[in-house]
């Protein structure tokens, strides 16, 4: 790598030195003797091999794979520009299904699903190859070829994942729409494709109602002039209406689909999807993945992150609107012929035991979730998870957000009874597969630290300057390609430049995020930079406090953001939602004040503290820190369309007005 370029500044500055003190945290958890014994990975050695020649580490990673034809060259990388195994090919849905059918994993479960009012099915991997298969050869009779868009808009029922599949069997590239999104956030992603075809269902289900997404995709579709035909799949039975010409019946089509599909030879470095993220702000990004990179790093990720083996049943509880749902519920799990569980609804229909039920009821025994589920739970209170069995659970992982040492041990202790080790995973839709994150028979975890960059990753805290900080905060960098690394932002290179390699010299990837390395060489993740407040002076992270108001006992959830105050330059605000039956009052303001202070030092004082039944988050669960500084600086609301309830912050802005 180019030493980074001086000149180069960003107008936010964040200094290495200032940076609070992260919470103390001194607990460790080593590997148990047990767990070590039948891990994949018992020993350090395969961080050695991995940087001695991180190349051959990748490649022997990607034989796990079945190739058409094997690559030429195993990297070529012309910054911002990579491309992996280059001249091989390969394709996805033959990984996941073809090469599974042929032997004793036939007729395994490959999902096990769950649909919210009770019902469930369960394909075997035999079951999903014949619907993938159908599926392609349905969408090639609507004349969908290799490199065409195809999006998908679906409730999370097993067809999400056939209808991916099928488009990676034929070539085409899917763009999965979360089924939460409005009509208008799917037009966009639609238009931005410029996608021919969308695949969607007459409705799902979610906290007991039916969610009419057909009726946001005729909205929607008057202004997609690229869409031909909607292929819809029926889930609810709901009446919506068909437009003739336009709109299919997926079981009509099934019906009359051939049984096999030829899978596409696909090169390595051909498109597999692409998937929108919005960011903090600004229109959506079109991330792009392509097949033999982006296939490397799931298939190895998920086999040795989550110690994964054939006898175990694997839950992430991600939408496969996410990204994590397309490595983490699709492409790693399958390409491993491993049996998945997948949940239409929420986690507290009927009732808020729902989860654990599910744990129960399948015997899962690796359970993938995120920060903002497990601080939910924590305040539902511990009946729930403790009236089920959850003794098949033999692993947990965390992904999302910065996990507080407090969630940690919550999770640790009620859910995974002090036996399962917790992977706490870093990564990003950009990243493609996790990138920094405990290998579980080996590492030792500390509550609250995603631990280090796996084998093969090289990751750095680095200062203004770019120079690397060895212990201490900065930012976070990824400083060598990588295989899943996204090749792009659909339709704007400049974009994907400025984004994430104009920071220091044109080859260092910049995440985004600010972390802090500790004495061990371990990362603590501090959030997003735009996240980190200037308050007199000094670098606080929003996430440092509130992982301190949430290490109080009566609190459950917490947000925190910098408000512009003349003296300070920032003043800290919390927005705070006490755990079921405390009361917010005056002393509960103090006291919380005070603990902030205990925790941290005076400087994170918050100057106020809302208290609110709830805090306004995206879909994906990510608290909206921007829309929350809109409201304490009394600013009208900046975009809300991906925020998955709005009234939250309409009440917050009332009482806000109120206690001014
Ligand atoms: C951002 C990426 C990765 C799939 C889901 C989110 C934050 C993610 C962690 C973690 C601390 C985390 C980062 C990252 N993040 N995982 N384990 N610890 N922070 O994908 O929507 O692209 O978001 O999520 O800020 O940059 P995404």
């Amino acid at each position: 790598m180019c030493p980074p370029n001086k000149k180069e500044k960003s107008p936010k500055k964040v200094s290495h030195a200032s940076f609070a003190a992260l919470l103390e945290e001194n607990r460790i958890f080593k590997p148990t003797p047990a767990f070590r014994a039948q891990a994949h990975i018992k020993s350090e050695e395969i961080y050695r091999q991995a940087n001695k020649d991180p190349l051959k580490f990748w490649e022997t990673q990607a034989k796990a794979l079945a190739w058409f034809k094997t690559w030429k060259k195993t990297l070529i990388w012309k910054p911002p520009f990579a491309q992996w195994f280059v001249g091989g090919k390969l394709n996805a849905s033959y990984n996941c299904l073809d090469r599974h059918i042929v032997g004793s994993n036939r007729n395994k479960a490959a999902l096990i699903w769950e649909g919210e009012p009770g019902d469930s099915r369960t394909l075997t991997y035999f079951d999903l190859y014949r619907e993938v298969n159908q599926l392609a050869n349905a969408m090639k009779s609507l004349r969908i070829k290799k490199g065409d868009r195809v999006a998908i808009y679906l409730p999370l029922i097993p067809e999400a994942v056939i209808c991916m599949l099928a488009c990676a069997r034929i070539g085409a590239v899917h763009t999965v729409v979360f089924g939460g999104f409005s009509a208008d956030a799917l037009k966009d992603r639609i238009n931005d494709a410029s996608a021919q075809l969308l695949i969607t269902a007459d409705g799902g289900y979610r906290r007991g109602t039916v969610v009419a997404l057909k009726a946001a995709v005729d909205d929607a579709i008057k202004q997609c002039p690229t869409i031909k035909n909607v292929i819809v799949v029926k889930r609810t039975g709901k009446d919506m209406a068909m437009q003739p010409g336009r709109d299919l019946w997926y079981h009509e089509l099934m019906a009359k689909a051939a049984a096999f599909c030829e899978p596409e030879k696909m090169d390595a470095e051909d498109l597999l999807f692409i998937l929108y993220t919005s960011g903090t702000t600004g229109k959506p990004k079109g991330i792009i993945h392509t097949t033999g990179g982006y296939m490397t790093g799931v298939t190895f990720t998920t086999k040795y992150v989550f110690d994964l083996k054939p006898e175990d049943i694997f839950w992430c509880t991600a939408d496969v609107g996410w990204v994590t749902g397309h490595s983490y519920i699709t492409y790693g799990p399958l390409a491993n012929a491993a049996t998945v569980v997948i949940y239409e609804g929420t986690p507290d229909w009927p009732k808020r035991d729902r989860f654990w039920k599910i744990i129960e009821k399948y015997g899962v025994t690796i359970f993938y979730t995120a920060p903002t589920a497990i601080r939910t739970f924590m305040k539902w209170g511990t009946q729930w998870p403790d009236q089920c069995d959850l003794t098949s659970l033999r692993l947990l992982g965390s992904v999302g957000e910065p996990i507080n040492p407090e969630a940690w041990i919550w999770y640790y202790h009620t859910i995974g009874r002090d036996r399962c080790p917790i992977v706490d995973t870093w990564w990003q839709t950009e990243t493609g597969s996790i990138l920094i994150s405990p290998l579980p028979g080996v590492s030792a975890l500390k509550p609250g630290s995603a631990t280090k960059p796996l084998p093969g990753i090289e990751a750095k805290v680095v200062n203004e300057e770019g120079r690397e900080i060895t212990v201490g905060g900065g930012y976070l960098v990824l400083t060598r390609p990588w295989p899943s690394m996204l090749r792009g932002i659909y339709g704007d290179p400049e974009r994907f430049q400025k984004t994430y390699f104009a920071k220091w010299g044109g080859q260092i990837y910049f995440t985004g995020d600010g972390a802090k390395k500790d004495k061990d060489g371990y990362f603590w993740l501090l959030g997003r930079v735009d996240d980190i407040m200037l308050v007199a002076g000094h670098n606080i992270s929003t996430m440092e406090v509130e992982s301190s108001l949430v290490d109080h006992p009566a609190v459950a959830e917490a947000a925190v953001v910098g408000i512009a105050d003349e003296i300070k330059g920032q003043a800290i605000g919390a927005f705070v939602t006490l755990k079921e039956g405390q009361k917010p009052d005056k002393t509960v303001e103090e006291v919380l004040k005070d603990h902030v202070v205990h925790k941290i030092g005076p400087i994170a004082r918050p100057q106020k503290i809302i208290f609110t039944h709830d805090l306004p988050k995206t879909r994906s669960g990510k608290i909206m820190r921007r829309l929350l500084r809109d409201v304490a600086e009394g600013r009208a609301l900046g975009d809300v369309t991906t925020l998955a309830d709005a009234s939250v912050v309409e009440a917050l802005k009332e009482k806000y007005g109120e206690e001014e």
